[in-house]
């Protein structure tokens, strides 16, 4: 363990590198007109700035570590479901990349969105980080070592009472229906939270959940690579990360539920 925790470090490290040179290269090309691709229809998009982005972690990743695993959205999202690879033991150390988290944000000029980076062992999330290249807030963790906010330690609120808690969730508008779930849990928790937001990058909303921001988050269809390193996070911050039935998230869950913890039996019981 001590071992891999020194290999780990040096994950971290270099996971952080990668994400702040993505965000570097994002911040440099913003200013261009976008080239917005969709994929399923219109509110599942792709611009070459995800792709840029991309390229350069997997390039960093393989350049680096060439026996590890990789697995990012505009690569391997189009193959199926991404759920599936991790219904079976995965080997060895792998990294998850959603190369902008918030597409949709970053298109219109909102300045929430990141880069997200999960570094698995075996099965096990081991490393991840969240980058804002807007507002520069890089939050991190590394298993049994805390969670970070440029480098300041940072914890997942002490709220208890669900009526104190400001809430968030989100949704693909593509999956949307007027019957979809979401709209009946935004109505229950509405009058039992403070309030309930819809940010629009789960990475971030996550990590918003581990400083201590947003009190919970929950989501519906959410891909690993939006939720690998924001549910490390949250974890490492002292907040508690469930599926709906609250056994503990898996990668290959269709639902996650996240919190500070002291709200989360009320939180889940509203859902
Ligand atoms: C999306 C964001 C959004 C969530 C969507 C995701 P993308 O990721 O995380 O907050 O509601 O379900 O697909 O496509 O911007 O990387
Ligand atoms: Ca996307
Ligand atoms: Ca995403
Ligand atoms: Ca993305």
């Amino acid at each position: 363990e001590i071992e891999n925790g020194s290999y780990e470090e040096r994950l971290l490290q270099d996971a952080t590198r990668y994400a702040t040179e993505a965000g570097e290269r994002i911040l440099s090309v913003m200013k261009k007109p976008l080239h917005i691709q969709e994929k399923k229809n219109a509110s599942d998009l792709v611009t070459e700035v995800d792709l840029l982005s991309e390229r350069i972690v997997r390039e960093r990743i393989a350049g680096d570590y060439p026996e590890h695993w990789i697995m990012s959205e505009e690569t391997d999202g189009g193959l199926g479901n991404a759920y599936d690879a991790f219904l079976q033991p995965n080997e060895g150390y792998g990294w998850i990349i959603d190369p902008i988290d918030g597409t949709t944000n970053f298109i219109h000029g909102l300045s929430h969105f990141a880069i997200s980076i999960g570094i698995m062992r075996d099965d096990v999330l081991v490393c991840g980080v969240v980058y804002n290249p807007i507002t520069r807030e890089l939050y991190s963790a590394q298993r049994g070592h805390g969670a970070f906010l440029n480098g300041q330690p940072i914890h997942a609120s002490t709220e208890a009472r669900l009526e104190n808690a400001l809430l968030a969730t989100g949704f693909q508008a593509d999956d949307w229906k007027p019957d979809s779930p979401v709209v009946e849990q935004i109505g229950n928790l509405t009058g039992k939270s403070r309030n309930v937001r819809i940010l629009g990058s789960a990475s971030l909303d996550l990590c918003f959940v581990a400083s201590g921001k947003l009190t919970g988050f929950w989501h519906d269809g959410l891909y690993p690579w939006d939720v690998a390193a924001g549910a490390l996070i949250i974890q490492e911050a002292g907040g508690s990360v469930t599926n709906k039935s609250g056994e503990p998230f898996r990668l290959s869950d269709n639902t996650l539920v996240a919190s500070n913890g002291g709200v989360h039996r009320a939180f889940l019981s509203l859902l």
